[in-house]
This record gives structure tokens, sequence and C-alpha cells, in this order.
């Protein structure tokens, strides 16, 4: 198959947001404690984060971590996670039907991010909790000193505030699993009256309210449409997630995953657009995908959490080759969209359907997914350009015809970089794809990576942890431009300098 990609460095989408590359780190399973925090663990430093795991996620590239949840935080107690450890209380956390020790909370949340290189994004807890306790832990995380609450973290060992800029207002408060779900009216009301207390005591603040759990939903759309009536004036963004997993083994539709995010993130940013218009209003709403991955929920529903136990392993997918692809592919969504979707966080970033796993008191390694992730991260830069795919297209069950490449590209004026991402998500047949290049003087390729393997079910585990690795693609610039062969089921980036 052949296929053909044009792109010009002067049609610029937007900036590459450098939170695009964030992810997710929630009390839940293990992906805090034997996840982040495992003091006693050969790699543990003082503070008794895995320095194994610290190193991964500078590796990986991560910019941004939500915290401390997901379903969690929605019967979180903030405060009951500071202070001297030997006091805190263990509690029942609902959402995972776990036992939680809040032996890590805020504080020393906030030291691993800064070790890690990572800005916070703090959730919440809009469940069971409201205007007051959202101005409470705001007052601890963000207040300079001089009140009761900014000196209690100080007397607590952190002088400096945490700094934090990013705030969700809940979580999935849709969703009739969240403990203290709302109707969208309900929701709005509680998230408007919040983001003005917060406002008052920073109105700086970023703050996102939430949209949907899933486009699934039914709900969807009425529910952004309710909440951004209701908040139009006192947010800046609405959240969406999604999760994408084999259905019935139809893996070409599931190949095919970044055609639900495209029109997830297209109906959201329609709707949001036209609530400012009944509005009247200038303002534009952004988009938060603040969870997103590949995750096999049908493996979680089969086996749910029965006993109350702490760091149960919970969601511990192995992911495979495909799964690589589909992440590499939701990446090209996210930058395509780079002028409305301001922030997205892979759920989860360790154990956790996560691109990083780790044993207690073993090794950590990386995932298939921990591949195009960190490569995206490290080499897109400057700005997301347009871009025109020309290929043959298949049909799937769920989202009709596709075509079999989907490609997004990125162009640094300062170094003249260009950088193309590029899927191939036909399953028997490699492309050969084309790129005129005129419009970049005189480029070279620099590096070609891809992610594709014979056998698409490989994955990488403890004892092998490397099965997996993006190889040296195929790739030359000739007189037309650049030619790069896409294996069948592969994820390619290819810099050109
Ligand atoms: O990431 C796992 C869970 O998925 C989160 O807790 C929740 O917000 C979502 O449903």
């Amino acid at each position: 198959l052949t296929a053909s990609l044009a792109l010009s460095p002067d049609f610029v989408i937007a900036p590459v947001r450098r939170r695009l590359f964030g992810s997710f780190v929630e009390h839940m399973g293990r992906c805090v404690y034997t996840g982040i925090y495992e003091p006693g663990h050969p790699t543990a430093d003082e503070d008794g984060f895995r320095g194994d795991v610290l190193a991964l996620t500078r590796e990986l590239g991560v910019a941004l971590v939500r915290y401390p949840g997901g379903n969690f935080v929605s019967a979180y107690r903030w405060e009951d996670g500071i202070g001297p450890v030997a006091d805190r209380p263990a509690r029942r956390d609902l959402a995972w039907r776990s036992v939680e020790t809040n032996e890590v909370g805020i504080d020393e949340f906030a030291r691993w991010a800064r070790k890690a290189d990572v800005e916070v994004m703090y959730a919440v807890n809009l469940g069971t909790r409201g205007v007051q306790e959202a101005l409470d832990v705001h007052e601890y995380v963000n207040h300079e000193g001089g009140t009761a609450l900014s000196d209690l973290r100080r007397a607590n060992g952190s002088e400096a505030p945490h700094g934090v800029a990013l705030w969700c207002l809940g979580n999935e408060l849709d969703g009739p699993w969240q403990t203290g779900h709302k109707t969208a009216h309900e929701y709005g009301r509680l998230a408007a009256e919040t983001a003005r207390a917060l406002r008052q005591a920073e109105p700086g603040l970023e703050l996102v309210a939430c949209g949907s759990s899933s486009s699934a939903m039914p709900t969807f759309g009425h529910w952004e449409s309710t909440v951004l009536e209701l908040t139009y004036d006192q947010v800046d963004h609405i959240s969406c997630h999604a999760y994408y997993e084999v259905h019935d083994g139809d893996v070409d539709s599931f190949l095919a995953s970044a055609v639900d995010m495209d029109r997830f993130i297209d109906s959201v940013v329609a709707t949001a657009d036209a609530v400012g218009a009944r509005l009247k209003s200038a303002k534009r709403i952004g988009v938060s995908f603040d969870e997103w991955n590949v995750w096999y929920q049908k493996r979680f529903h089969a086996d749910p959490p029965v006993q109350w136990r702490t760091a149960p392993r919970l969601i511990e997918d192995t992911y495979d080759v495909t799964d690589a692809v589909v992440v590499g592919s939701l990446l090209i969504s996210l930058l395509r969209h780079s002028d409305r979707v301001v922030a997205a966080c892979q759920a989860q970033l360790v154990n956790v359907i996560a691109p990083i796993r780790s044993e207690p008191g073993g090794p950590a390694w990386r995932q298939t997914i921990f591949h195009p992730f960190a490569l995206t991260s490290r080499l897109a830069r400057g700005d997301v350009l347009r871009t025109q795919v020309t290929a043959p297209s298949q049909e799937t069950a769920r989202f009709g015809d596709v075509p079999v490449v989907d490609a997004v590209a990125t162009h640094d004026r300062a170094s003249g970089d260009a950088v193309v991402f590029v899927v191939n998500r036909h399953r028997t047949e490699p492309v050969e794809l084309r790129v005129p290049l005129a419009a970049f003087g005189d480029v070279e390729v620099a590096e070609v990576w891809t992610v594709s393997d014979e056998d698409t079910t490989a994955t990488n585990t403890e004892q092998d942890p490397d099965r997996v690795v993006p190889r040296q693609g195929t790739a030359d610039v000739d007189d037309d431009g650049l030619v790069v062969v896409l294996p069948p089921v592969s994820w390619t980036v290819v810099r050109l300098a």
C-alpha cells in the first residue's frame, strides 16, 4: 500500500503544549504504595521514593501529574494525609474497596513531583465534600503563610507553598459509580461555587470542570452543556476521559480508537462553543483530557476487589505491541487538537494500567506503551502542523471507513527540526508513505524509530523487560521528499533536521 502526507511549516495548529505529556497518580492499587513509594526498597531514597521508578518517570518525559484521584478522591479527606505519619488514620477507600493508610499525602506527593520534575494537577473532592474543604486544601497547599492551614503546612515541613496552578473540580461526577454522584445541574452549581471561592482565594488558578467519564455515557453532551451553562465564567477547561480496549476480538476497530478520541474532542469543543455562543461570550473553554489510555476494563469487572486490602494488585494490565500502537495513535490525536486540548494525562503512571511496572522489593520496567509516549514527549517540539493524509481506507465495525494511516507533525522553527508521527493500522500490509518536503528546505533524516513486531501480542515482562523496544526504522529523503516504510500495525516517528 502507498500513502502520502502533505504538510507545511506555514500551517500551524498551535504550539506543542508540554502539559499534553501528563500522567496520573491515584491512590489506587499499587500506583502509590510499591509504585512511586516503597521505603525499604533497594532504590528508595531518604523520603521512601523508589529511585528506579523516579528515573523511569523522567525518561518517560512526563510533564504533569494529576493527583490523588480518580474515583478515590470522591470520598477522600485530604487532611488524613498530613502531619506525622504515625498519627495518620487508616480509612476505607470505597472506590477501590481498599484500605488507605495515608502514609503518602499532599506534602509527600509534592516532594516526589519536585524530584520527578513534574507539575502537580490537584483534584478536590466534590463527591462527599464541597466549597469549604476545597478552600481548606487550597489554603494548605498554596497559601504562603500566616494562616492556620498554611502555617500547619510549614510546621509539617513544607516551608514553601506547593504552588499548584491547575485544579480539577472533582472527578467523574456524572458516573453512578462515583461516591457522591450528581446530576449535571447539581454538579454544575457546586463546581461554579467552588470555582468562585477558589478564585477569591487565588484569581489566577486554572480550573477544570468535570466533563463526561466517556463519550458513551447516556448523559454525554447534555452533561457538558448543562455544566458549562452553569460554570462558563468560573472555569477554564472541561475534562474528557476515555479508555479503549478490544471489544469482541475486533482489533481493526481497536486500532482505530483515535477516531473515537478525535470525535470526542470535536464534540466537546463544539458543545462548549455552542454554550459560549448562547452566552455571547468571547471566552473559549479548553479541554483537559485528564484520563486516557488502553484499559481492559472487562477483566476488572470480571474480578473486582472483594476484600479490604492495602495496595492490592488492581488493573495491572500487561500491554502488547498493538496496545502500544494504539497509545501512539492516541497521542497523535491529542497533538492534532493542541489548539483546544490544554492538558492530557495518561492514566496511570505505575502498575495501575501504566507504562511503568514495578514489583515490591524487585525491579521496575517499561511496558510496551512506555515507548511511543517517551518518544513523542522527547521529539514533539515547536509547533504542531496541520497534516493532510491521503491513504487507502478500511472498513471497521465501530467507526466505519477509516484511513489506514494517521499522522501528525511538529516543526521547531528555532532548530529547523520537523518531526512526523505516523501510525499504520493495517494488520497485514506495510505502507510506503511519501511526504513532500520542499517547504522545509534542506533536511535529512536524523532519526527514525518504529514500534512494531511480527508478533503483535509480544509484551514486556519482569523476566523479559526489553522484549519490545523501539527499533530503527527505514526512511530516506530523495528528490520528492521523505519515503518511509511503515510495517503493519506500527507506530513510527521520523525526525528531520
Ligand atoms: O484510572 C482508573 C479510574 O478510571 C479512575 O479512578 C476513574 O476516574 C476512572 O473511571
